[in-house]
């Protein structure tokens, strides 16, 4: 019995030895101590031992139980403590390595375009007025002198909510609606959404942005309207823009002009981005109609003024060398942090 018993004792001293993990050593501990363990298999043997035996075996029993016991604890402590090392090793984190980058936002370009004419014409005393984009036929285009039969008021051009209710078409509205009630000078810049019914392609887009100017007061000249837009070319293109009237006709100025700047890559010359021109074009600008200022309630005997409208994306496809129109309203990440 003896015998047996040390057999045990090094068979399992040995097995806990060499139990690699905790799992292995755990079976380890089933196999000797457990319900159904070889240890415990002796304990029940014990009927078949001498009564005066049994205190004897009882103890050397329990002796070696002690010493399984506290060689399977210490392996736990051991294991324990290399899978945690282990561990410790595996997922070490190396402070040196870059950051995953963090993504930023960006203004828009069309935003951004904006928010830079807004700067350059309020330095020069401007103020931001404002305009709904669900419009009354008589602010889009009756109070601008815009005849019943004028075609940008078709049905083909104009989006329609009921006869007299529809997208604004221009900024140009919000001409009238800075004057009304106010005793000039009024120096204003206005710019926001405007619709047309056009199908999109590489120019043209329903919705697009204009920017409207409106200066009203004594003795307001077309000089002041070709200095304004000149200041304003040379700090939006560059110091050396220039910029070109070509009359035109609008039914809200008389006289009208559409107005070009120098291309700010060839300085005139022509190049890819002006078509060859040496000109582009970007907004429209005339001397506000004495019928306008009427209707805005300004007595066109005593004021005038000038008015201008300018194309947002036009400028900002410009500056940006953005070649379709479209890319501005599909939401591509990878096109828009290009600006
Ligand atoms: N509203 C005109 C357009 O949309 C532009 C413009 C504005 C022209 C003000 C003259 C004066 O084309």
């Amino acid at each position: 019995m003896k015998e047996q018993l040390e057999q045990i004792k090094g068979s399992a001293l040995a097995a806990i030895a060499g139990a690699e993990t905790e799992q292995a050593l755990e079976e380890v501990r089933v196999r000797f101590l457990g319900k159904k363990g070889e240890l415990t298999a002796i304990l029940r043997g014990m009927g078949a031992v001498a009564p005066e035996d049994r205190p004897k075996i009882g103890a050397m029993v329990n002796t070696i139980r002690a010493e399984i016991e506290e060689s399977l604890s210490a392996r736990f402590g051991d294991l324990k403590a290399q899978s945690m090392e282990r561990k410790l090793r595996e997922e070490r984190i190396d402070v040196t390595m870059p950051a995953p980058e963090k993504k930023v936002g960006k203004l828009h370009p069309i935003t951004q375009t904006s928010n830079r004419m807004v700067e350059i014409f309020t330095g020069m005393g401007f103020e931001i007025a404002e305009g709904p984009e669900v419009e009354s036929t008589y602010f889009n285009f009756d109070a601008l002198n815009a005849p019943a039969d004028h075609p940008s008021r078709d049905d083909t051009d104009t989006f329609y909510f009921s006869e007299n209710v529809l997208l604004r078409t221009q900024t140009s509205p919000v001409q009238i609606r800075s004057m009304e009630g106010k005793i000039p000078p009024i120096r204003m810049i206005s710019p926001g959404r405007v619709y047309r019914s056009d199908v999109a392609d590489a120019t043209h887009s329903p919705m697009f942005h204009q920017c409207e100017g409106l200066v009203i007061d004594k003795g307001i000249t077309m000089g002041d309207l070709k200095g304004t837009l000149a200041t304003f070319a040379k700090a939006m293109f560059g110091e050396r823009t220039r910029i070109r009237f070509r009359p035109h006709n609008f039914p809200f100025t008389e006289p009208s002009a559409e107005v070009d700047v120098s291309c700010f890559v060839c300085g005139g010359k022509g190049c890819r981005l002006c078509k060859g021109e040496g000109w582009i074009e970007i907004l429209g600008a005339g001397m506000v109609h004495p019928n306008v200022l009427r209707a805005g309630g300004i007595d066109p005997d005593v004021y005038s003024g000038f008015a201008f409208g300018m194309g947002i994306e036009r400028v900002a496809m410009t500056m940006f060398g953005i070649n379709d129109l479209r890319l501005m309203c599909e939401n591509d990440a990878r096109f828009l942090e290009q600006f």
